[in-house]
């Protein structure tokens, strides 16, 4: 009987092509996200996993997909959505897919908004749709030149590496990072210094987001590191949503401590805010500017990740080493 492998959702064919002609049999999730009973009976006999970021695998999808599953192939950088501790206690390889497109695609992605942000982007684009320019104006629209402010970079991995990079390189901003770690290498590359979070957040016209969801990042920004940030600052989430209280955030717009957030994730996806009323106020703010969660989303990105994924399942279950293991499983 050929090894059956469960993808919860369809992703390019890249990656399916090479799990077939390494002779397993494939169940194909639907294109919608599941609930917990769609997942359940999705796993049910299978060696491997390939998740998405949507799907909670638990102790409880562990078990029901039975002991023969041995890997987990989560379709993402980021693997919050999966409890390690119930893996490796039934000795269950997770992995991610890092892979350079993915981090380029990000890297874009969040450039996109700052720019976007700083130079009024979409407000631009409504005025012209309704037929609101008469004419050149020296006076319309007046932006924000990125190369004249501090950026403020938290969490200096590979995405915030490329994003300093791009800013840097391609724009001349003055960078600099808090990260508990030190990057020596990419200071001296990048003329950039890590500074304590509470100096980034003094200084920094434009900080960006760049940490996994952890414990220790679960609403690293809220209120209180909000009214430590400078005035007028614009903030750009391209991580994950809880790393950011929203509502916390909607104060600090409301009262014109925040210049902008320019964010592509969101508390409680695929839902704008946790409750309907800081929705409605996000909604509702001018300075805000939303994407639903596209940051990977070119196709470069995503066939690349759709090989990584498939590659890993092949390398676990056929018992060899692999390369984006996640740490610990
Ligand atoms: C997307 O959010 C990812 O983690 O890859
Ligand atoms: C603007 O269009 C300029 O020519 O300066």
């Amino acid at each position: 009987m050929k090894r059956l492998i469960y993808i919860s959702r369809p992703i390019p064919d890249k990656g399916l092509d090479l799990l077939k002609k390494a002779g397993y049999q494939l169940r194909l999730g639907q294109t919608h996200i599941h609930d917990k009973r769609e997942l359940l009976s999705g796993v049910r006999g299978a060696c491997a996993i390939l998740s998405m970021l949507t799907d909670r695998i638990d102790a409880e999808v562990m078990d029901v997909a039975g002991n023969q599953l041995k890997a987990i192939a989560n379709y993402a950088v980021g693997y919050d959505n999966i409890d390690l501790a119930a893996a490796r206690a039934r000795q269950v390889k997770v992995t991610n897919t890092p892979v350079p497109e993915l981090t380029d695609a990000v890297a874009q992605h969040t450039v996109a908004l700052i720019l976007a942000a700083c130079r009024g982007l979409r407000d631009a684009d409504q005025f012209t749709r309704q037929n609101k320019y008469h004419g050149w104006d020296p006076l319309l629209f007046i932006g924000k030149d990125v190369r004249t402010l501090t950026f403020g970079l938290i969490g200096l991995g590979r995405i915030g590496k490329k994003v300093a990079n791009i800013m840097r390189r391609g724009f001349g901003t003055k960078v600099i990072y808090y990260d508990t770690r030190r990057d020596p290498h990419s200071e001296h590359e990048l003329s950039m210094r890590r500074v304590s979070l509470s100096k980034l957040l003094a200084t920094s016209d434009i900080v960006s987001l760049h940490v996994p969801l952890l414990p220790s990042t679960h609403h690293l920004i809220n209120r209180k590191v909000l009214r430590s940030m400078k005035n007028d600052a614009l903030l750009v989430n391209t991580s994950r949503g809880l790393v950011v209280d929203e509502e916390a955030v909607v104060h600090a717009l409301k009262i014109g401590k925040l210049s902008g957030y320019a964010t592509d994730v969101f508390e409680c996806e695929p839902r704008l805010a946790c409750s309907p009323s800081v929705a409605r106020r996000l909604l509702r703010l001018p300075n805000v500017m939303f994407t639903p969660h596209i940051g990977s989303a070119t196709r470069a990105a995503r066939e690349a990740m759709a090989l990584a994924a498939a590659q890993s399942i092949i390398d676990v279950l056929a018992g060899k080493k692999t390369r984006y293991i996640v740490p610990s499983t």
